[in-house]
Formats: structure tokens, sequence, C-alpha cells
């Protein structure tokens, strides 16, 4: 059974406001990117890798993989507009007899390899998806405008990371769609009737946003 990895770096980081795109930010004195993609080359469940690259830096992604030996890399593709529209461009490189897809952001470099085994493990067991969570520190509200809506029971409620697991078909149709409103795959593959299953995240999988972020996460490189 054939296990690959997208790697979804193609977006823009305007809310770090670096002058080049987030994945290509500094992290520990190498591009932020170069942290997830060793994490997936090292690992002992991945064989492939896709990465999904923002306009013209399809080259230094290959650049990147080639300077920490990331031998898995299979190709550097360009990026949609959206983080979906990214991941079905980069699928569209996975050949057909894969089975297993991981979909991972660069945007979170630190990635453990026991959340990798963990959203994949139950792929076997009839599962479409997989996805890692943590639990909701701080209360939930719907909100319209300025105006409280509604508080939601946070028991029922729980924040989503990647790496997200997918039997490969199964996401290959999600993405066939439209695409658009997605904020993760495993949206998508729900809204197709797929069966999604939770398992335990990981706090260091802290997504980096802004500056404060990369900061936090350069502190625990260190
Ligand atoms: N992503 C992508 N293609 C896009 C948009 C996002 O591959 N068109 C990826 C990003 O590179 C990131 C992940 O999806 O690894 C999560 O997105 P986000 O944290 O929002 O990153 P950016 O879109 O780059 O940041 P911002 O929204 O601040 O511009
Ligand atoms: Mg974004």
């Amino acid at each position: 059974m054939s296990v690959w990895a997208v790697l979804a770096a193609a977006g823009r980081g305007e809310r770090l406001g670096s002058d080049r795109p987030k994945a290509f930010a500094r992290l520990g004195g190498r591009p932020l990117l170069a942290e997830s993609l060793e994490r997936l080359e090292e690992s002992g469940w991945i064989d492939a890798i896709v990465i999904a690259a923002p306009p013209d830096w399809e080259e230094p992604s290959i650049l990147v993989a080639e300077e920490i030996a990331a031998t898995k890399v299979s190709s550097a593709v360009t990026g949609g507009d959206s983080r979906s529209e990214s991941v079905r461009l980069a699928l569209a490189e996975v050949p057909e007899d894969a089975a297993v897809v991981l979909v991972h952001d660069a945007a979170r470099p630190l990635l453990p390899e026991e959340v990798i085994e963990r959203v994949l493990a139950p792929l076997s067991d009839g599962w479409d998806g997989v996805v890692p969570t943590v639990p909701l520190a701080d209360t939930v509200k719907r909100v319209e405008g300025d105006r409280v809506v509604e508080t939601l029971a946070r028991d029922d409620l729980v924040a989503v990371q990647t790496p997200q697991a997918f039997l490969a078909d199964a996401l290959r149709r999600a993405v066939a769609g439209d695409v658009s409103a997605a904020t993760d795959c495993a949206s998508l593959v729900e809204s197709q009737g797929g069966r999604v299953k939770v398992v335990e995240g990981d706090s260091r999988l802290l997504k980096v946003t802004d500056a404060d972020d990369l900061a936090l996460v350069e502190s625990w490189l260190a």
C-alpha cells in the first residue's frame, strides 16, 4: 500500500507579512517549508511527496528538497487560489495506484511522527479519512456583527489540525467538485458522505499565522 503526502505550501502568508511567501519565511535559519518536509522525508510511513508551491516558487521548493536530501519529493506543482485548489492540483500528480494520501500544511512545521501514525492507522478499519484534533480551551460563541447569537456546547467541539489522512479515492472524489468554501480536506470528504474519524492531535502542530507564532515555534525548536 503506497502512501503519498501532499504538502500545502502555496499560500501567500499575508498575515505573517514577510517579503516572501510563508513557506519561505526563515525558521531556525532555513525556510519554514524545510521543517515539515524533513519530517515527512524521515517518516517511515510516507513513500512519496508532492509540494504545492506558490507561483514562481516551484524551483526554490525543489532546491529546499535537494538541500535537505528529501529524495521522496516527486514534484513541486503550482498551487491554486485557495488551499483546497492547491491540494487538488497536487493530487493530480499523485499516481492512480496510490492507496492513501496524507495532506499537511507547511504552515505547521513541527510534525510529530506519532501523529502521522495516528491518522494513518484507522484507514485500514473502514474509515475514509482521519483528522487530528485538540480540545478547545476557549468558549466558542456564534456572533452576528458585534452581537452574540449563541454559545456553543464546548463538549461537542474540537479544533482540527493537519496532517489529515484519506483513502486516495475518497479524497479524489471530494476535491473534484466545488472546493471554494472548504477550509480543510476532511469537510469535503464529509460532504460526500465519507466517514471521518477523529484522533488525538498535538499542541506542537501549532499553525504559524503571524510573527508571534513564528517566534513561538522557533523557541520550541531551540
Ligand atoms: N495554502 C495553499 N494554497 C493556498 C492557500 C494556502 O497551499 N492558495 C496553504 C498554506 O501554504 C498553508 C496552509 O494552506 O500551509 C494553511 O493556510 P494559511 O495558514 O492560511 O496560510 P496562508 O494562506 O499562506 O496565510 P494567509 O492566509 O495569512 O495569507
Ligand atoms: Mg490563508
